[in-house]
């Protein structure tokens, strides 16, 4: 039996996890989301969904993939077995495998934006940036030929192994991320609209708070953490007898929150520069209405803002390759373990199915629009249907199971090495994970059900 692969250091594995959790979940997904739910008192709320429901979450991924050393089918297996709890990990890297190909297509987007970018094509003051977007998406070989280039590079990444795969590449491209993104935020300084930006993202306004905004920042809470897909859990499975699993999961955290926080901090004053574009513009903020504000706000030094914009989406395009690494690693450490092939066959045969799927989505904007089920595109029901429906009954159930049917000594012995480290927030801890998490999720989960209808 081949020995299971580790990471070789700590700081690696914190590395590679961060790598998961920072992506185009962050640096899309959260200012938008901001955006829409009226800005600071959205982020209060967000911070507390963090600590009371995503830390005990990647927690217990942490300690059942440590625990189990295996993928997060097996790990079930082994940890239950016979029982009907193994269903969890046959979900978990299901819709691993169902948002890898459609996380493609997003991605193939910002490595289309950073060469548009650098080619000049995004700074003509007369583009209309709404109908360049709709030219790109609607183009099937573009659209196509840039997920594939994507693909590419995922699989290069995973065929390469744990060690120097995954792990060298979380240690290479995550400080380049949080240099881009510290580089973006000095620039952002400098932009007119900074007062009204650090007003929007400082100052709550609470009687925007409705139930949905405090929804929809625990669904966000739970995608940034990238929790329930197996990503978590497989990657847990490398980590070695020293890793700390509270203090890896809360450096994790506070490093996904960073850049959330910090994406905000680079969206919005861009944003309140350019008098007309509106804080909640919705799924476009990125791709539509970035584009026209970073040529408005640097007309008159126009180099600067072909590096603003062409490092903003060099800083998406990372984000988005370190957390598609994940979710291509989750299934492939499952085919690799368990169907008893070689690491690299394994890894081409992954991105060969991700790829066909993702070639259904990229169409979807364009020649297979027209296909719609429930009055959704491929694209959106992937999204839809993993993001709301799959991923809460994957969360609910991981806590469950290590709050209520996992032994409360093993849990305890994988959380303080041993015994080696304290032991004092596990009585808390064990509370999250039982009480507060489950519950929370579940009502995200019945809010995603009503707004799906
Ligand atoms: N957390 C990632 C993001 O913020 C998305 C992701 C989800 C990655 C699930 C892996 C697994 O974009």
């Amino acid at each position: 039996m081949e020995k299971h692969a580790n990471f070789g250091s700590r700081m690696g594995a914190i590395f590679a996890a961060a790598g998961s959790a920072v992506g185009l979940g962050n640096v899309w997904r959260f200012p938008m989301e901001v955006g829409n739910n009226g800005g600071a008192a959205f982020i209060l709320v967000y911070l507390l969904c963090i600590v009371l429901m995503g830390l005990p979450i990647m927690i217990s991924e942490f300690v059942i993939g440590r625990h189990t050393q295996s993928n997060m089918i097996e790990a079930f297996r082994k940890l239950a077995p016979g029982k009907w709890w193994r269903f969890i990990g046959i979900l978990g890297i299901f819709v691993a495998f169902i948002i890898l190909s459609y996380y493609i297509v997003v991605s193939g987007w910002t490595l289309y934006y950073t060469y548009s970018s650098f080619s000049g094509m995004l700074m003509d003051n007369d583009t209309d940036y709404g109908a360049f977007f709709g030219n790109f998406v609607a183009n099937p070989w573009l659209s196509v030929l840039f997920a594939a280039i994507f693909m590419l590079l995922t699989h290069i990444v995973i065929a390469r192994g744990v060690q120097s795969g995954i792990e060298k590449c979380s240690k290479v491209m995550m400080p380049m991320l949080l240099l881009i993104i510290g580089l973006l935020v000095l620039c952002a300084f400098s932009m007119p609209g900074i007062d009204e930006g650090l007003r929007f993202l400082l100052k709550p306004d609470f009687s925007k708070l409705t139930v949905s905004a405090v929804l929809s920042a625990m669904g966000q809470a739970f995608y940034s953490l990238s929790l329930a897909m197996g990503c978590l859990c497989t990657y847990a499975s490398y980590f070695g007898p020293k890793t700390r699993l509270m203090s890896s999961a809360v450096s994790v955290a506070a490093i996904d929150t960073f850049v959330a926080v910090l994406s905000g901090f680079i969206v919005f004053p861009a944003v309140f520069s350019v008098p007309g574009v509106e804080a909640n513009a919705g799924p476009g903020l990125v791709f539509q209405t970035l584009p026209y504000v970073f040529n408005m706000a640097f007309d008159s030094v126009p180099w600067l803002g072909y590096l603003f914009s062409g490092m903003f989406y060099i800083l998406l395009f990372l984000a988005a390759l370190t957390s598609a690494i994940s979710l291509h690693e989750s299934v492939t450490a499952y085919v690799h373990e368990n169907w008893h092939m070689p690491r690299k066959k394994a890894a081409t045969l992954v991105s060969v199915a991700t790829m066909s799927f993702g070639v259904v989505c990229c169409l979807s904007f364009g020649v297979l629009s027209g296909w719609t089920i429930f009055g959704m595109n491929i694209f959106d029901l992937f999204d839809s249907v993993s993001s709301k429906i799959l991923l809460p009954i994957g969360g609910v159930l991981i806590a469950l199971f290590v709050g209520w049917y996992l032994d409360r000594k093993l849990v305890y012995m994988e959380v303080t090495n041993n015994g080696t480290l304290s032991g004092r927030f596990f009585g808390v801890l064990l509370f999250l994970i039982r009480w507060v998490a489950p519950i929370a999720i579940t009502s995200m989960f019945v809010k995603g059900l009503l707004d799906m209808l």
